[in-house]
């Protein structure tokens, strides 16, 4: 099938690969000059696992062409995605004004029969809105606009694109769905995954209702996390005891910094400020996002009382990036976590595999390393905050070596507290009580309680 991608993001640029991938003859668009430069040489202009490889399958299949002019990508499409980004506005609502300047552009291009996906995350009634402005410049009748929730993660975002749990499709015009049933087809055929047709609103709703639901499973485990380390108990054993329930499951209780990302923060806000809208507080949601965004700096002033630091002391972070395997630092926890601790006097050092120029954008007065032993290099203090797998290699011994101080804080729970103990380090994780025995831990759970 012809198909149109328009925004070339993650989400846009993992949609268009794939969909080539399946056998589909697939034209990207992006506004962003640079991001289509590098995509035309081949190159993703974001850093995403077999993303490379997958664009030169693609490219071999001849059936992925980026292109630079919006009309000859939208020419002839029986399916034009819409996968720009939806920022929060400061009430927390959707910033919808990319999809509908996308609507604009795209609508007088439209061949009849199209259908317009709305692949970007949008709040309950977005794609109605859409529909109008496409039916304001061509009246209506020979388009449908459907929302296409995408559940990708970054870091596995081929992967999941690949293996979708689902395919959620929400319009209740039969040539649109039928369109998109053929599209998902040869997905179907490889996968089994279930197909929901529903309307747009159920749909969008249900993206919305996903993210807010998986956000609020790691809250929860946070705050656990919390009650453990002051009670004796250990969030990871925990954790695992509660996912064994298969009412539960075990995804998305892993106790850490916080969420963020470009999602999790964002649809928590938007479901909170659909719900204020619409005279239904979310007051779940609410506490969530509250709690979520205090629980950062909160632990920047917690370290502080743990390893007794005072103002000029060095804190090493390892990793920048809101999760491991991405260079994405949209809404991570570093950068919350290093200005809380640069307010408190402290000197950071950093280093992240993958995510430091785009972090140095937004973090001042960070001296970027280049390996983790380089950060550790005469700190106080070392936390892992990102989850990269490179972390849970670490040559612990050499790392303790280059610290001037012995405090390790392990805020993803990665490394096993004994092996570090072991290399003369303490070792803090997040809700883990410490080893049997350490008469420190009393002593510092007091802390703990007055500095939050
Ligand atoms: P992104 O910021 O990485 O990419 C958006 C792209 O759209 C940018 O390259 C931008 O230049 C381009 N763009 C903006 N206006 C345009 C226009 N009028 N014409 C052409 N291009 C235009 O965003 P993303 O992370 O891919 O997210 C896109 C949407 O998908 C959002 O609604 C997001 O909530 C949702 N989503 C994201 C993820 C994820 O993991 N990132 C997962 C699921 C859903
Ligand atoms: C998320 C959703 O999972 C995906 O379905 C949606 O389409 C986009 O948003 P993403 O933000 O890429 O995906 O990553 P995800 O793996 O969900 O992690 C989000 C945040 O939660 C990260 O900061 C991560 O470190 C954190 N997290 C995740 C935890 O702290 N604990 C967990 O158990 C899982």
């Amino acid at each position: 099938m012809d198909v149109a991608i328009i925004g070339t993001g993650y989400v846009g640029l993992t949609t268009g690969v794939c969909l080539a991938l399946l056998g589909h003859e697939v034209r990207c668009h992006d506004v962003d000059p640079g991001r289509m430069d590098k995509l035309a040489r081949g190159r993703p202009p974001i850093y995403e696992p077999g993303m490379e490889q997958a664009m030169r399958a693609a490219a071999r299949k001849r059936s992925l062409h980026f292109v630079s002019e919006l009309a000859d990508a939208v020419r002839g499409a029986k399916a034009v995605f819409l996968s720009v980004g939806t920022p929060s506005l400061p009430d927390g609502d959707i910033d919808l004004s990319y999809l509908e300047a996308a609507a604009r552009q795209i609508a007088p291009l439209l061949a009849p029969f199209t259908t317009v996906v709305v692949k970007s995350t949008v709040t309950v009634g977005s794609c109605r809105r859409l529909e109008q402005i496409i039916r304001d410049v061509r009246g209506a009748g020979d388009f449908a606009v459907a929302a296409n929730p995408e559940f990708l993660r970054e870091g596995s975002a081929i992967d999941d694109f690949m293996h979708p749990d689902r395919i959620i499709i929400g319009s209740d015009d039969e040539r649109a769905t039928t369109t998109l049933k053929e599209l998902y087809g040869p997905l179907v055929a490889r996968t089994d995954a279930p197909v929901l047709v529903t309307s747009a609103e159920n749909a969008e709703m249900v993206k919305h209702a996903a993210n807010a639901f998986l956000a609020m499973k790691i809250g929860f485990i946070n705050e656990v996390a919390d009650l453990c380390e002051r009670a004796g108990a250990d969030v990871t054993t925990v954790a695992k005891g509660i996912g064994l329930d298969q009412r539960i499951g075990p995804a998305f209780l892993q106790a850490g910094p916080g969420f963020g990302g470009s999602c999790f923060p964002k649809d928590a806000r938007a479901f909170a400020a659909t719900g204020r809208r619409n005279g239904v507080p979310q007051s779940l949601v609410e506490t969530l996002i509250e709690g979520n965004d205090r629980r950062k700096t909160a632990l920047a002033r917690r370290i502080a009382f743990k390893a007794n630091l005072r103002k000029g002391a060095v804190v090493a972070v390892l990793g920048v990036a809101f999760k491991a395997a991405t260079d994405d630092v949209r809404e991570s926890p570093a950068l919350a976590f290093i200005p809380a601790l640069q307010d408190q006097g402290f000197v950071v050092r950093a280093f992240d595999p993958q995510a430091m120029p785009t972090a140095a954008k937004e973090l001042p007065d960070v001296n970027w390393c280049s390996d983790a032993y380089e950060a550790a290099t005469g700190a106080d203090a070392v936390v892992i905050l990102t989850d990269w797998k490179n972390f849970t290699e670490l040559d612990l011994g050499r790392l303790s070596e280059r610290m001037k101080g012995s405090t390790l804080f392990d805020f993803r729970n990665i490394l096993q507290p004994e092996a570090v103990a072991a290399c003369g380090m303490t070792y803090f994780g997040v809700g883990r009580a410490g080893l049997p025995g350490d008469k420190r831990q009393y002593v510092e759970k007091r802390a703990v309680a007055a500095a939050n």
